[in-house]
């Protein structure tokens, strides 16, 4: 008999190599936890309409790309094209719609799509994703492309790309889709014929085409973020300043879509020039509309995934480190008025930089309901509580939850005392 093969797209992965995605696969899970995340995992197969509902019906990913076969019982299945639907199934299915509070869920593994492969391209690859589901802060938004830059930093990936955009929300989008379409009409003899069908169902598809001459005349359009409303505008200009507030590098790519559906107001792409044609990191981006759209309450989401075989390709996976040691949320990090919920993301962001577990209130809500929060959170931590004066005079007050006892500590003296005597 001739010997067999891997299906072509697949790879076996030897344990040479396996040592590597084992480190990036451990750094990663501390990452997330560090910041509250906790992992689900979902099934590798579902029907095949949770896709086709929730990712669009002009995606390509839909269109091309899905794994499709009856089962034995006559049902339409699907192997995953991406974790999102998936996860956002499971969060309506188990009532957690319904719980309120923030849901901090992150999945790693196989995904799989009918792609044509090539360097970067394969039919079945790996994600390691996350999803948070009840904010509909700007800030949830940073503290997630926060996390994805230092995600990278942990694995060992250098000269990373992050590319940000605001593509508006559903009430925007009528009138976006008129704009575009009526624009991509004086320009249909230089579009593919697969972009001619992308303007039937959603123009902004177009955007996302890969061949050059679709691709000057999207650029040659008007921004989509243009016809978003003041809410969406706000909402992103909050998200560029708190950006800069964190250190986070970032380009506006007003340009940039997704190619899925679900997308509104921030998206966010993760560009690697080594990477060759297939440059994309990884990519996500604010998606609040489709718990509801998929039947459950109304509950805005934020979220991205990265792949695990672009990362090895980008990075010098053997020169991560081991992991530092860590344990659950140890800090919550509340403000006492809005206007130090900035300070407090960026206070949450120098805590992971030590390797410290913190979650901040990204929430405008009452000093008491934070301190509910955190004492469910971290009951045996600390509570930092940042205030006007606190901010002013480069201070924390700093609550043990153990004993209830409250001190003020200057700024720099504070992880020496809470964490090193
Ligand atoms: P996506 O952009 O389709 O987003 O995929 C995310 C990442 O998965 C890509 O940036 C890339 O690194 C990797 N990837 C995608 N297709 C392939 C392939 N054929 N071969 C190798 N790697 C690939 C999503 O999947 C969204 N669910 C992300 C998200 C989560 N948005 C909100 N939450």
């Amino acid at each position: 008999m001739t010997p067999l093969k891997a299906l072509g797209g697949t790879s076996d992965v030897l344990p040479e190599e396996s040592r590597h995605w084992q480190r990036i696969e451990k750094e990663g899970r501390r990452v997330l936890e560090l910041y509250g995340y906790q992992e689900i995992r979902t099934p590798l197969i579902e029907e095949a309409a949770l896709f086709t509902g929730s990712l669009g019906e002009a995606a390509e990913i839909v269109t091309k790309q899905m794994y499709l076969f009856e089962d034995r019982g006559g049902r339409t299945v699907a192997l995953r094209p991406e974790g999102t639907a998936s996860v956002v199934r499971a969060f309506i299915e188990k009532g957690l719609d319904k719980t309120g509070g923030l849901t901090r869920l992150y999945y790693l593994g196989p995904m799989f799509r009918a792609e044509r492969p090539q360097a970067g391209r394969r039919r079945q690859f790996h994600q390691f994703g996350l999803e948070v589901f009840g904010s509909a802060s700007p800030y949830q938004d940073v503290e997630v492309m926060a996390l994805l830059t230092r995600l990278l930093q942990e694995v060992g990936v250098s000269g990373a790309a992050l590319k940000i955009n605001n593509i508006g929300c559903r009430k925007d989008r009528p009138e976006m889709i008129r704009k575009l379409k009526e624009y991509f009409q004086t320009s249909l003899s230089d579009l593919c014929e697969d972009c001619h069908l992308r303007l039937e169902k959603n123009p902004l598809r177009i955007f996302d085409c890969k061949q050059d001459k679709c691709h000057s005349v999207a650029q040659g359009s008007r921004p989509p973020s243009q016809w978003a409303c003041g809410d969406c505008k706000d909402h992103f200009k909050k998200v560029c300043e708190a950006l800069d507030l964190l250190k986070v590098g970032y380009e506006l790519d007003p340009h940039r879509v997704r190619g899925l559906d679900y997308y509104t107001k921030t998206v966010f792409e993760v560009i690697h020039a080594g990477l060759g044609a297939q440059n994309a990191l990884g990519a996500g981006g604010r998606y609040d509309d489709l718990v509801q759209q998929m039947g459950g309450a109304s509950v805005p989401a934020v979220g991205f995934a990265v792949g695990l075989e672009r990362i090895l390709m980008a990075g010098s996976a053997n020169a991560v480190e081991e992991p530092k040691n860590f344990s659950s949320p140890q800090v919550f990090v509340a403000s006492v008025h809005p206007a130090q919920i900035p300070q407090a993301l960026a206070l949450a962001e120098e805590l992971h930089g030590q390797g410290i577990a913190a979650t901040a209130n990204l929430e405008e809500r009452p000093l008491k309901r934070q301190m509910e929060q955190a004492s469910k959170l971290v009951p045996n931590g600390y509570t930092f509580i940042l205030g006007e004066e606190e901010v002013r005079e480069g201070s924390v007050t700093v609550k043990e939850m153990s004993t209830g006892s409250q001190r003020k500590v200057a700024r720099a003296d504070l992880i020496r005392e809470c964490f090193h005597d």
